[in-house]
C-alpha cells in the first residue's frame, strides 16, 4: 500500500486509472471501517482510503481535539488486509491552504434536521469536505456505512446534485456481538458504559417490533423508547421514525400504505455521544 499526503503524490498514483473505487474515513479504523474497503474492493479497481479529520464539521464545543488519530494502527490495519492500494492522508495544509470561504450548504429540510439540529454545520462541513476529497481522488465509485444513514443521504444528494460522476454505494452497518454499532467513539466509553451501550439498539429494535406489529402512533412508540432510555441514565437527544427517502416524518396514510421507514437515534451516556439507526 502507496501512503501518499499530498494531492499531487495522489495524482501521479492514480494517472490514467478510471475505475477508482474510494473510503473516506476520518481514520482510527475498526471492523466497520475495514468492511467498507472490502465493499469498495468488489466495485472497483484501485481502492483509495483516506484518513483526515476535518474540523470543519466539528462544532466549536464538540471533541475536534480529542479525536482519536492512529494513522500508524491504521497503516498497520490497512496493510495486513490488502484491500486498499493507496492511503491519501493529508495534513490541515494541504486540505484547507487557504481558509474555506466557498463552501456546500446542504438543504435546510435535510441538512439542519435529526443530527443537524443538534450538530449545527456538521452535515455543510461534511459535505465540503467530501466534495474536495471527491474532486482530489476522482473516484468512480465511493462508500459510506449506513450507520451515518443522514450523512449519507447528504452525500448522495449532492452528488446528485451537482452531477458528479460517482455511484455513492451504501454498506449495512457492522455491530458487535451484543449489538453495538461499530464507531470510533465507542473508545470513549467506561466499561460500565460499555456494557449499557447496546441498550441503543435494543431501543431501536422494540420500535421496529412495534411498527411491524401495526402501531402507528409513532409519537408514542417514541416517547416510549425514550423515557426507557432516559430511565436508564441516557440522554436522548433524539429518536425519530422518519421515511427512508427524505428522512422526513410519515403520514398514517404512508405508514399504513408501507412507506419504507426509518428509525434514527443519538443519546449520550455519560460524555460519549452515540448514533445508530435501523430501517423497519
Ligand atoms: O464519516 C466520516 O468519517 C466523515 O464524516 C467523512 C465522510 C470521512 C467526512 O469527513
Amino acid at each position: 500500500m502507496k501512503v501518499v499526503h499530498t494531492i499531487e503524490e495522489l495524482r501521479d498514483q492514480l494517472r490514467g486509472q478510471n475505475r477508482v473505487s474510494f473510503v473516506p474515513t476520518m481514520g482510527n479504523l475498526h471492523e466497520g471501517h475495514l468492511s467498507l474497503m472490502k465493499m469498495a474492493r468488489q466495485h472497483g479497481d484501485p481502492v483509495v482510503a483516506s484518513i483526515f479529520v476535518n474540523r470543519l464539521q466539528f462544532g466549536p464545543n464538540e471533541d475536534f481535539n480529542r479525536y482519536p488519530r492512529t494513522l500508524p494502527d491504521d497503516i498497520a490495519k490497512l496493510e495486513r488486509e490488502r484491500d486498499v492500494y493507496v492511503l491519501f492522508a493529508p495534513d490541515e495544509r494541504e486540505m484547507y491552504p487557504e481558509p474555506q470561504s466557498y463552501r456546500v450548504q446542504p438543504p435546510d429540510d435535510l441538512g439542519d434536521i435529526l443530527e443537524g439540529e443538534f450538530r449545527p454545520g456538521f452535515f455543510g462541513g461534511v459535505s465540503t469536505v467530501v466534495l474536495k476529497l471527491l474532486s482530489c481522488v476522482q473516484p468512480r465509485v465511493a462508500v459510506f456505512g449506513k450507520k451515518d444513514y443522514q450523512q449519507l443521504m447528504v452525500v448522495r444528494q449532492m452528488c446528485r446534485q451537482f452531477q458528479l460522476p460517482v455511484d455513492i454505494l451504501a454498506h449495512e452497518t457492522v455491530r458487535a456481538e451484543d449489538g453495538l454499532a461499530l464507531s470510533s467513539r465507542n473508545r470513549f466509553l467506561s466499561p460500565e458504559d460499555r456494557a449499557e451501550a447496546p441498550a441503543l439498539y435494543a431501543a431501536l429494535q422494540s420500535i421496529k417490533q412495534r411498527v411491524a406489529a401495526g402501531e402507528q402512533d409513532l409519537a408514542t412508540i417514541e416517547g416510549d423508547a425514550t423515557q426507557a432510555l432516559d430511565a436508564r441514565g441516557w440522554q436522548v437527544d433524539y429518536l425519530a421514525v422518519r421515511r427512508q427517502r427524505d428522512l422526513l416524518r410519515p403520514e398514517a396514510a404512508e405508514i399504513a400504505a408501507g412507506e419504507p421507514l426509518v428509525v434514527l437515534a443519538a443519546a449520550k451516556l455519560g460524555a460519549t455521544r452515540l448514533i445508530d439507526n435501523l430501517e423497519l
